[in-house]
């Protein structure tokens, strides 16, 4: 997962429900798309396996179990995850400085002893589903755009090299950022039809001019007759 210009930025969300359907649809994306990501319900279904058995057939692994915990636990788990060979992980930005500090040395380190090149340790900001009176209910008074802004510049002095960030959010994360910080967008998607939850949407090309580095797309994939097909409509887009 090089963040070249060449590479494929597609990263395709594996959120199915057993290891059978994940693996049939890597199968079927092999050289279509860039990556697979690995989320909660799959994680917790499959285990550890599913991320060797998807690493097993040469595919990049973004491993999204979104850790917040004190920085010792979660400096084990980003070692735990870094000898598992993912190539992208997923950390809360508001569980402090202290423990993105501790997860980004885990990375390096573990990453370092085992010969590896580290993975990339992810902030994830304000989830998408919490908007500014969400936020005030849990004591945090101040608007969305702020709190995105203020937790990356958080995540930046902790050392992270990465965030997940809305389609809307890249453009104004970009004018603050160094050009350096990769940026993962989900939220993406095409042609006619439903948006179906996600609200705040650009299509592929959109996500991409707009600064994103990598597209994380999981319905309009997965979800598609022919999901190969849909992974190269987007490639196609995109060139
Ligand atoms: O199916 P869809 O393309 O909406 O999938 C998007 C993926 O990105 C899902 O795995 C979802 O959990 C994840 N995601 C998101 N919005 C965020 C963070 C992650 O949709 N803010």
């Amino acid at each position: 997962m090089a963040n070249s210009e060449t590479r494929n930025p597609i990263i395709v969300a594996l959120d199915v429900p057993g290891a059978a359907h994940a693996l049939a649809l890597v199968e079927q994306l092999a050289g279509t798309v860039g990556g697979f990501k690995i989320g909660s319900e799959l994680f917790t279904l499959a285990g550890p396996d599913i991320v060797q058995k998807v690493r097993a057939t040469g595919a990049a692994v973004f491993l999204d179990l979104k850790f917040h915990d004190i920085p010792n636990t979660v400096a084990r788990a980003v070692a735990a995850a870094t000898r598992l060979d993912v190539q992208m992980l997923t950390v809360h930005t508001s569980g402090g400085l202290e423990m993105m500090r501790a997860a980004e040395a885990a990375a390096q380190q573990t990453a370092a002893e085992l010969g590896r090149p580290a993975p990339l340790v992810l902030g994830v900001t304000v989830l998408t589903s919490l908007g500014t009176e969400e936020l005030g209910q849990i004591g945090c008074d101040t608007n969305v755009g702020r709190q995105v802004e203020r937790l990356a510049r958080l995540a930046m002095a902790a050392g992270l090299r990465g965030l997940v960030c809305s389609p809307l959010e890249v453009v104004g994360l970009r004018q603050i950022l160094p050009d350096r910080i990769t940026l993962v967008t989900p939220g993406i998607r095409f042609g006619p039809g439903t948006p179906d939850d996600q609200k705040r949407t650009l299509s592929p090309r959109e996500a991409i001019e707009a600064g994103a580095d990598w597209l994380v797309i999981g319905r309009p994939i997965y979800a598609a007759p022919d999901p190969r097909a849909a992974a190269l409509k987007v490639l196609e887009s995109l060139r």
